[in-house]
């Protein structure tokens, strides 16, 4: 006896999620000039050229990954990690009066240089172990340079200068 296949054809949900994902990604990858900027910058750029081709705007965008935890706007205040305006060259740990800084990212001292923010976001456990940002970081470096320059514009320097809206 013949067995008929009368179900259509369909992937497994595995593979659907994957494409969505692959989806998502090519259309986020399409949205922007990332891969430009990357192939602008040669075989080993430096954290400088990197900046120098930081795209404020995206970085808006990628800070929906940290928005879970901070705030960016003045005087929005701290979630489960401080309030982050206006945190580029502010001594570490002091960007809020009110939150609760762990004694590992206090001892660190110094201030945020957009170098340092760079390490940091990286893997924040690497540079900072003890803290209590519990993030993977950010791998990639143009994701972080476009994320420090986002955290530029979100600034009392910059007020009335960027034209950026600020996210929440
Ligand atoms: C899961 C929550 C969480 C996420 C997601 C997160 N953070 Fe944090 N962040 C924290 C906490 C908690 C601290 C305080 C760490 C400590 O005291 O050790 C912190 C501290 C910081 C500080 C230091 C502030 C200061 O006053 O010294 C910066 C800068 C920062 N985070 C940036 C980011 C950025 C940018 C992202 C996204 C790429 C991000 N964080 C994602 C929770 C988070």
């Amino acid at each position: 006896m013949i067995e008929r296949v009368t179900r259509p054809f369909r992937l497994p949900s595995h593979s659907q999620h994957a494409m969505l994902l692959a989806l998502a990604f090519l259309v986020t990858a399409c949205s922007d000039d990332s891969q430009e900027r990357r192939r602008s910058l040669g075989d080993t750029p430096s954290f400088s050229e990197f900046m120098r081709v930081a795209d404020a705007g995206r970085g808006g965008r990628l800070f929906g990954q940290c928005a879970a935890c901070h705030t960016v706007r003045m005087g929005a205040g701290d979630r489960s990690g401080p309030g982050l305006y206006d945190v580029v060259g502010k001594p570490v740990a002091t960007n809020s009066r009110r939150f609760g800084y762990t004694g590992s990212l206090r001892s660190l001292g110094g201030v945020w240089t957009p170098e340092r923010l760079d390490v940091w976001l990286a893997a924040p456990a690497k540079f900072v172990p003890g803290t209590s940002m519990s993030f993977r970081g950010l791998p990639d470096p143009l994701d972080r340079a476009d994320v420090i320059a986002y955290l530029q514009t979100q600034a009392v320097e910059a007020e009335g200068v960027e034209a950026l809206p600020s996210r929440p």
